[in-house]
């Protein structure tokens, strides 16, 4: 068991963070329709296999999480994806969720599948080189919402998860994401994440998850973005830090942050301030999407043969959520 402890200790020592580049199919569809770039099998392994031999992968990035497309393509130079990762000093992790589904009972609200036959496919996913896993439970705010019956169900889920990946010897990511999305107040975040939270861990400890060997990726305390007003980066930092410190068990090695839908700059400064004032024993670093890969990706698509230019845009990108992790970026490093 402590070499689950190790796991996810070497994923985010010394201001490593991760690299999330599972969206799914029609996500990443989605993102290359946005820069008007053909989402093809070739395209999607094109910019992933960019990313992944970046030189940031050996300094920056301790683990990269992939989607089941991604884990068994093979790169130009014909290794397979994992191996890739591995020889650049980081590690393979894969998103095992099979995605959010209407919740039966509360149909506003999602609960994520993918527990049937999940033990046969981690069984696949370590033989191809995961070391870790990701799972993602996502909450909405608003009068009602989240519900218990969605807190519950999806912590559950998030449990049973967890306890059937380190049987498989891996390090279960938990991941609880309560949406920026409405026009509640950061107030209002902190308190239904509070309550999300400790669910999950109530329930991984009923499932009897070794909590020294998991990670927590959660979304940081901010207001909704339809919110009346804006609240500062220090004000974030503060719930945040507060937020996780009253609901997190000390026994967790580490938490990496998602960044939700937050730029690339506020959710770097947002880090950093986290950072500064972390007044707890977890590592707080970053497992970002979209706040890693925005700009390379828009560099990218204007010559998708420019690869040394995008891997130098990613490289800035890692650079600076490294130090952020390590409360040392400031904004003049940004130009
Ligand atoms: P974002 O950082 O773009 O929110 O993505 C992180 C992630 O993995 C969501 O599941």
């Amino acid at each position: 068991m402590s070499e689950l402890n190790n796991i996810a200790l070497n994923i985010l020592k010394n201001g490593k963070g991760i690299l999330a580049a599972d969206e799914s199919t029609a996500t990443m569809s989605k993102r290359l329709d946005s820069v008007n770039v053909a989402s093809t099998p070739e395209n999607r392994l094109l910019f992933r296999e960019t990313l992944f031999s970046s030189s940031s992968m050996t300094e920056c990035i301790g683990g990269v999480i992939l989607y089941d497309e991604t884990i068994k393509q093979e790169t130009s130079k014909k290794s397979k994806i994992p191996e890739l990762i591995s020889k650049m000093g980081s590690l393979p992790g894969i998103k095992v969720d099979t995605g959010a589904k209407i919740l039966a009972g509360s149909p506003e609200e999602k609960i994520t599948e993918g527990l049937d036959g999940l033990r046969e496919r981690l069984k696949e996913y370590y033989k191809l080189g995961a070391k870790f896993t990701k799972w993602r439970g996502v909450y909405n705010i608003s009068k009602n919402y989240p519900s218990k019956l969605s807190i519950h169900s999806n912590a559950h889920a998030l449990a049973r998860y967890s306890a059937l990946v380190q049987e498989c010897n891996m390090v279960p990511i938990v991941e609880p994401e309560v949406l920026m999305d409405g026009d509640h107040s950061a107030e209002e975040c902190y308190e239904k994440t509070s309550e999300v939270i400790k669910k999950c861990f109530e329930e991984l400890i009923l499932h009897k998850v070794n909590l020294k060997g998991i990670l927590l990726k959660p979304n940081m305390i901010l207001a909704g973005i339809n919110y009346k007003e804006k609240i500062s980066n220090e004000e974030v930092a503060k719930l945040t830090l507060d937020c996780l410190k009253n609901s997190v068990p000390e026994e967790v090695p580490g938490i990496a942050f998602l960044s939700g839908g937050q730029s690339e700059i506020e959710a770097t400064e947002n880090l950093n301030l986290i950072n500064k004032y972390n007044n707890t024993n977890f590592i707080m670093s970053y497992s970002y999407g979209r706040a890693l890969q925005q700009s390379a990706l828009k560099f990218w698509s204007k010559d998708l043969k420019n690869i040394e230019g995008t891997q130098k845009v990613f490289n800035h990108r890692a650079k600076m959520n490294s130090l952020a992790a390590q409360g040392k970026w400031s904004k003049d490093l940004e130009i």
